[in-house]
């Protein structure tokens, strides 16, 4: 049996074993996906115990991306770009990781707003957490010439900004409601919307109508970002299908079959969220 689990602190929130599971007896594979809560400070023990514990390899969420990164012996670009991993896998014997949250992001943007990369001309992204560093690292691979990146703490936008001169623009939240007009995209990567946050407090009436609006929440599945977005026409990509995307290259490598995303995962995931 192979076998590949998530590792967090806390893990008992985390739903990539609802999708592993789904996919493992979907294509009839004899494998285990579970959940292992690892404290800080225990990251680069457990990783390079990996095949001790028979493991495949692991996904890694919140706080350990960093951590995860700093103990691999290869990483990916996107790892690189973003400085934080969150898919780990051994190659004879070596750790290698990659931020499969960059591709699941593009990926599922593409499917939810095909051709999105030729209209763009401007995105605005909300946040400047792990979440927007990966995010502004793909719109600009995917040739976004400017990115415009509003935060509550300004100092973190523009840390970000420091690494992409020109391209990334770095803007105070309380001048959000000017920015908004020249966007093609908008995507809140904060936590504002989530279940238990507050709203996001932003009106759209500046808004092009041509205009994509994008959420990484998806707990709620439709946030009442989205939900007033669509009421105005907009078209809408929500957050789960990131959460569906990057999990396939992580499945690819511990199981051998690249799964595909499917409305009845989809389905799957919303019915458990
Ligand atoms: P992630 O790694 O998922 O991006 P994070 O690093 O905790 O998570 O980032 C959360 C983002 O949500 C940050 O941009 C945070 O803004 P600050 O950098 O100012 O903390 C943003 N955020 C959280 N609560 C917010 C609020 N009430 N208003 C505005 N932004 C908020």
């Amino acid at each position: 049996m192979i076998r590949a689990c998530c590792i967090g602190w806390p893990v008992t929130h985390v739903r990539s074993p609802l999708i592993h599971g789904f996919w493992l007896k979907r294509y009839g594979i004899d494998g285990a996906y579970g959940r292992e809560a690892v404290e800080p400070g225990g990251v680069a023990a457990f990783l390079h115990g990996l095949g001790d514990r028979g493991l495949a390899g692991c996904n890694v969420t919140i706080p350990h991306k960093e951590a995860a990164f700093a103990t691999m012996d290869e990483v990916d670009p996107g790892a690189v770009a973003v400085g934080a991993v969150n898919t780990v896998w051994l190659d004879g014997g070596r750790l290698v990781g990659m931020n499969s949250d960059v591709i699941g992001f593009l990926t599922n943007l593409d499917q939810q707003a095909p051709g999105w990369d030729r209209e763009v001309d401007q995105a605005l992204v909300l946040g400047a957490g792990g979440a927007a560093r990966g995010i502004v690292h793909g719109l600009l691979s995917r040739g976004v010439p400017v990115v415009t990146l509003a935060n509550r703490s300004l100092g973190k936008a523009e840390a970000i900004a420091a690494g992409h001169p020109r391209a990334v623009r770095p803007l105070a939240w309380q001048d959000l409601p000017k920015a908004l007009g020249e966007a093609d995209l908008l995507v809140n990567t904060t936590s504002l919307g989530m279940v238990g946050q507050p709203p996001l407090d932003l009106p759209l009436d500046g808004l092009k109508p041509s205009a994509i609006v994008s959420d990484i929440v998806y707990v709620p599945l439709e946030t009442e970002l989205l939900a007033r977005a669509a009421a105005r026409g907009h078209r809408t990509v929500e957050g789960l299908g990131m959460l569906l995307h990057q999990a396939v290259p992580g499945f690819a490598r511990w199981f051998g079959v690249t799964p595909e995303v499917t409305p009845d995962l989809h389905a799957h995931l919303a019915a458990n969220i």
